[in-house]
């Protein structure tokens, strides 16, 4: 019979014995896959194992304490966080073209983390120990069709790991290749993964950069993260976090319009509200949300971010709108 426990004391086992007493390494998006991934190799192997997070600055607010804290005191694992948001801001300045903006962060973010994968090689190293493994998130669906994935350190959506330079050749270890969602979400949370984690929306690698429709600027991202966060807050609330597939929320920011705020006319950017049910990602319907919490979102936007003054709402499917805007 299937049980968590059962598929957790399998994979404990079969790590250690793929493992035996080398060094694995491990990237951490802040999402379930990598979360749980991480989780149950700590949990084979313990010490053996070291995570690297890659904070690229667009991360939505609290993303990083996640991880740092929350999933770092359930589980106990050794992280590396590695802050590299000024280098992803430098490398996006002037861009706009979504897909050269997926690039440049996918290409950044692969340069980051094998520099960080160095210096975990070159410590081990100094104590006479080889980092052999590097583990991935890859679920069943991610096996049977590639694609999917949850975010930044799904290594493999960004880049082959064949393909990662001579130095930095890992064997690959992917306890959750046989299985579903629902059942990492299981595994997860007989882990002890924090419960934030274990149920995150699926949030895209390349982040707040491509939910800035125009240039991406530290400005920009404070501005994102505030609307963003204050529609989470809302939407966990009203209890909506599991019907809710995913709620985009996109900043448009070269578009202005008029407003009339406190005593003046203001001239502010549309904040977009995307709030989709789907079951893949593949097709999508937007969510009906209640009139009542939209207000209520609408109204805490405009009051507390500034240069924001309107909210409007994408009442598009997929297809023909794709979930992202970018
Ligand atoms: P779209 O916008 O294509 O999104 O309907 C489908 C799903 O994929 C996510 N998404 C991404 N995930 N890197 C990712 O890791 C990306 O570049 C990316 N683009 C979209 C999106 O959030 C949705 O869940």
């Amino acid at each position: 019979t299937w049980t968590a426990e059962n598929v957790i004391a399998d994979q404990v086992a079969r790590i250690r014995e793929q493992v035996g007493a080398d060094r694995v390494i491990c990237g951490l998006s802040g999402g379930v896959d990598s979360s749980v991934a991480a989780a149950l190799v700590h949990r084979a192997v313990g010490e053996q194992l070291t995570c690297v997070f890659v904070d690229h600055g667009l991360l939505r607010s609290g993303e990083k304490e996640q991880v740092e804290r929350d999933f770092v005191a359930a589980t106990g694992v050794d992280l590396i966080t590695v802050d590299a948001a000024e280098r992803f801001l430098s490398a996006l300045a002037g861009v706009t073209d979504p897909e050269t903006k997926r690039k440049i962060i996918g290409r950044e973010f692969i340069r980051v983390f094998e520099d960080a994968a160095r210096e975990v090689v070159a410590r081990a190293g100094a104590h006479g120990e080889v980092v052999k493994f590097l583990v991935q998130g890859t679920l069943y669906p991610d096996v049977v069709e590639s694609g999917g994935g949850d975010g930044a350190a799904n290594i493999k959506s960004h880049h082959n790991v064949g393909g990662l330079p001579d130095d930095l050749q890992f064997e690959l270890v992917e306890p959750l290749r046989e299985l579903f969602k629902d059942e990492v979400r299981q595994v997860g949370l007989q882990l002890g993964v924090p419960e934030a984690i274990v149920w995150r929306q699926p949030f895209p690698g390349p982040g707040l950069g491509i939910r800035i429709i125009g240039e991406v600027t530290k400005e920009r991202l404070d501005v994102l993260r505030a609307a963003d966060a204050i529609v989470r807050q809302e939407l966990t609330a009203a209890g909506l976090d599991r019907e809710i597939w995913q709620c985009p929320v996109v900043l448009l920011a070269d578009v202005r319009s008029v407003g009339v705020q406190g005593d003046g006319r203001t001239y502010g950017h549309p904040i977009v509200l995307r709030p989709v049910s789907s079951e893949d990602a593949m097709t999508a319907d937007w969510s009906r949300l209640p009139y009542d919490l939209l207000a209520t979102i609408s109204n805490r936007i405009t009051n507390e971010v500034a240069d924001v003054n309107r909210v409007v709402l994408d009442v598009t499917s997929k297809p023909p709108g794709t979930i992202e805007w970018e």
